[in-house]
């Protein structure tokens, strides 16, 4: 994996690209989080014109994963709305594809975006049509996600999808409010969050609704705390998560240094937000 540490933009931040970002997604604006320079995988968010449609029956020749931040779009008669999980194989026809009322979607593409009018199999496997979090809730268990830290302070996962070949994963963590780390922690893996809702300070600064990061495997990061409790959707590359717990030098404060590490184009959109609260 080819991708720059990112950590952490404030994606609100950001501004809508016009350039059109493959003729396939015409009339889309994006903002692009994180790319791999070899491959291609992408990491972005769509801006979903109102009204906009593909008219030809066409399938796009990678992998698309989409969550859907606001608004809605429509896969084959298939509604996503705001709080909607989907994993669409490369090759699958898109016989419909529109959104009415515009959207905004959270979308991971597994390398370079080209798209096809000529009908070819699809890893049945593989497709999610739809995931609710918003219809179905929090998973009743912890099964899927090793952090037995975070799962013992009593906040809730929503497990999206486990890859059967490479084990990736992707899953939303509903952390409670209070919430405070007694250990700092590293994974073998990639890890790549999108803050949700809600704010969590770390070792980086405080991240707040529409905060990215994308870190490479084996950063030690954390503690992390937060009063108002967060919803933060993740993704693992490079197999499952597993996580190696370290002790801490001192206990967790709120109090985090704003202390981002991010490449320098990045830069403007990574700095630290003020808050101001009056009583
Ligand atoms: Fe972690």
């Amino acid at each position: 994996m080819t991708r720059p540490h990112i950590e952490f933009i404030h994606t609100d931040k950001m501004p809508w690209s016009k350039k059109n970002l493959n003729k396939y997604l015409n009339g889309i604006k994006y903002k692009t989080l994180s790319v791999d320079i070899l491959t291609n995988e992408m990491s972005l968010i769509l801006k979903y014109p109102k009204g906009w449609k593909i008219n030809n029956r066409s399938s796009l020749t990678v992998d698309e994963e989409i969550y859907v931040l606001t608004g809605s779009i429509n896969i084959n008669n298939q509604e996503l709305n705001e709080g909607c999980y989907a994993y669409i194989p490369a090759n699958y026809t898109r016989e419909l594809f529109f959104s009415s009322i515009g959207a905004e979607v959270l979308t991971f593409f597994s390398g370079k975006i080209s798209y096809t009018n000529i009908k070819k199999k699809y890893i049945k496997k593989n497709l999610i049509k739809k995931i609710s979090l918003y219809e179905e809730g929090w998973d009743k268990n912890y099964k899927g996600i090793n952090s037995p830290e975070i799962a013992s302070s009593g906040s809730k996962k929503k497990l999206l999808r486990t890859d059967t070949n490479n084990g990736d994963q992707t899953w939303i963590m509903g952390v409670i409010p209070s919430y405070q780390e007694k250990k700092v922690e590293s994974h073998p893996v990639v890890q790549e969050c999108f803050i949700l809702n809600g704010e969590i300070e770390g070792n980086c600064g405080t991240m707040v609704k529409g905060s990215y990061f994308w870190r490479p495997r084996d950063i030690l990061h954390g503690p992390y705390g937060t009063k108002t409790g967060c919803t933060i959707l993740s993704r693992s590359k490079g197999g499952k998560l597993i996580v190696d717990y370290y002790d801490l030098d001192k206990p967790f404060d709120f109090n985090s240094k704003h202390n981002v590490l991010v490449p320098d184009k990045l830069l403007k959109y990574s700095r630290k937000k003020t808050r101001k609260i009056t009583y």
